[in-house]
C-alpha cells in the first residue's frame, strides 16, 4: 500500500491546499492530511478546528484521512510507517524553505523519509494561508481562496457578520 502525509499549518486550508490534497490522493492509497501542533505560533483557528475543516473539506476522498502531530515530522511518518511526505511549491520563493526541510528530513531519518514535491495550479499560485487572513481581516472577499464554509468560519473569527456584509463594506469604502 503505497502512504503519504501531507503536513502542513492549514492555518486555514486554502484552495491551494484542497488542490495539491486532490491530485495526491491520485498518487497514493492512502494520504494522511496532518496538523502540526506549533505550540510556539498563535493561529487563527485551533488544530482541533483545522482538523475539522480539512475533514469537511475532504469528506468525499475516501482514500484520505485527517490527522494531527506535533514534534518532528520524521517520528511521526516512522510511527505511521509512512515513508513519503507531500508537499506543494508555488514558486521559486518556496524552494529554498522546503529544500531545507527535505533534506533535513531525509538525512535525520537515515533516508527512511523522502518528500514528494507537487507545483501547485497556477491559478493558486498566488494564494497563501497568511494572505487569505489578510484580506479576510479587512473585510475583503476571499471567495477565490477558500470554500464558502472556511470563509464564512474565517470571517466569523475576526468578527465580521457575513460575506455579504463584508463586500458591502468594501465597496462602501471603494466608492468613497
Ligand atoms: O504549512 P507549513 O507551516 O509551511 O508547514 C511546515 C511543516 C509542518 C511541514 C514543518 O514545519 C514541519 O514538518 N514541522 C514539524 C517539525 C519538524 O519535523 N521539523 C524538522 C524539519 S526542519
Amino acid at each position: 500500500m503505497k502512504k503519504a502525509v501531507y503536513p502542513g499549518s492549514f492555518d486555514p486550508m486554502t484552495y491551494g491546499h484542497l488542490d495539491i490534497i486532490h491530485r495526491a490522493a491520485e498518487v497514493f492509497d492512502l494520504l494522511i492530511v496532518s496538523v502540526l501542533n506549533n505550540k510556539e505560533k498563535t493561529p487563527l483557528f485551533s488544530v482541533e478546528e483545522r482538523v475539522k475543516i480539512l475533514r469537511e473539506a475532504t469528506k468525499d476522498l475516501p482514500n484520505v484521512q485527517v490527522d494531527s502531530f506535533s514534534g518532528l515530522l520524521i517520528d511521526y511518518a516512522a510511527e505511521k510507517d509512512i515513508h513519503v511526505a507531500v508537499r506543494g511549491l508555488r514558486a521559486i520563493t518556496d524552494f529554498e524553505y522546503e529544500l531545507q526541510i527535505a533534506q533535513t528530513n531525509r538525512k535525520f531519518s537515515e533516508g527512511r523519509l523522502d518528500t514528494m514535491f507537487l507545483t501547485t495550479s497556477l491559478e493558486y499560485a498566488y494564494l497563501s494561508s497568511s494572505t487569505v487572513k489578510e484580506i479576510a481581516s479587512f473585510g475583503g472577499n476571499i471567495s477565490r481562496c477558500v470554500p464558502g464554509f472556511v470563509a464564512d468560519l474565517i470571517y466569523e473569527k475576526y468578527q465580521i457578520k457575513t460575506r455579504s456584509n463584508a463586500h458591502e463594506q468594501q465597496n462602501r469604502a471603494d466608492n468613497r
